[in-house]
């Protein structure tokens, strides 16, 4: 079944990847790792990239353990010519691309705007910005050429739409660049039937977020989070497979240019607004 929708079962098969091949980034991470297992269910075969060869492994043998077939090419998605050996392998493994899903992302430091480093600032920009543009452009090409169209998903933040402060600048702006692309490339992509899309996730626990909720000292920083989300968690990595899978199947048949928040309600609340009830003895706005 492809993934724009031209054949249309009306259950859940829709959301299938059978007989799709799916490209994913930073699969050696969080989000990377879960979307790779829940494709690779959904019946996808996978090629799955990251920088970390021993964590990229680690999710291949994985999902291979699903009976999915899976290749992987160890990639600097910052590096044009890392990502056209990565795209090469792709075309030699499977010599097609149905799905790409965006993801590989970092955000290596936190720093005030007036004197945030410009080396850090070009690192970050190259990777979750550019890096996904150079995906975006050499899968778009072969699905073109396939004549089948497709679906891309492009993994941006809540960080995109809203200012986290913290000196987050450099992620914030690359995230919002995300946003921004998915809609030019939805539009111009739309004659081919490849369907561009993004989520928004809040906070979700990776890594990094499992350190600061273990450490006391950060008691604060999660607590302030935490009160931006109205159903007053943080995600779970495998609440991150619905959302991506729903738009990269012919689910999302009709969607795209659009920015799913998959964010327990943070985008929703004003942030000056409460929840659990907060003021509403006080008859007040
Ligand atoms: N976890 C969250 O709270 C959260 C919230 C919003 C958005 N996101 C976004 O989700 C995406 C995945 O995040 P995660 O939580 O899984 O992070 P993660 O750190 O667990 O995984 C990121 C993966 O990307 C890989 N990577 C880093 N730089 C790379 C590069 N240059 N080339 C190839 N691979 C590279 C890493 O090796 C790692 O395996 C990112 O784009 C991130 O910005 C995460």
């Amino acid at each position: 079944m492809g993934v724009s929708g031209r054949d249309r079962p009306l259950g859940p098969e829709r959301f299938r990847l059978d007989g799709a091949v799916a490209l994913v980034t930073g699969a050696g991470g969080a989000f990377g790792r879960v979307t790779a297992i829940g494709f690779a269910r959904a019946g996808a075969s996978l090629f799955l990239t990251d920088i970390d060869p021993a964590r990229l492994a680690e999710t291949a043998a994985l999902v291979a353990a699903e009976g999915a077939r899976c290749e992987t090419a160890t990639c600097d998605t910052a590096d044009a010519a890392s990502v056209d050996g990565a795209f090469a392998a792709l075309d030699r493994a499977f010599g097609r691309i149905d799905v790409l899903v965006n993801n590989a992302g970092i955000n290596p430091m936190q720093g005030r705007p007036e004197e945030f480093p410009t080396e850090i600032w070009d690192r970050v920009l190259a990777t979750n910005l550019t890096g996904y543009l150079h995906h975006a452009q050499r899968a778009a090409r072969r699905m073109i050429a396939q004549g089948e169209g497709g679906s891309i998903v492009n993994v941006a933040s809540i960080a995109g739409a809203s200012v986290l402060g913290r000196g987050n600048l450099a992620y914030g702006v690359s995230k919002a660049g995300v946003l921004q692309m998915t809609r030019e490339l939805a539009v111009d992509w739309a004659q081919h039937a490849i369907r561009v899309n993004a989520i928004l996730p809040c906070q979700f626990i990776n890594d990094g977020w499992r350190r600061a909720i273990d450490d006391p000292e950060r008691r604060p920083l999660v607590e302030r989070v935490l009160s931006g989300i109205p159903m007053n968690r943080m995600g779970e990595a495998d609440e991150i497979v619905g959302p991506i899978l729903f738009l990269a199947s012919s689910a999302a048949s009709m969607v795209t240019g659009v920015g799913l928040p998959v964010d327990g309600g943070n985008l929703a609340l004003n942030p000056g607004g409460s929840h659990a009830g907060l003021g509403m003895k006080e008859m007040i706005l």
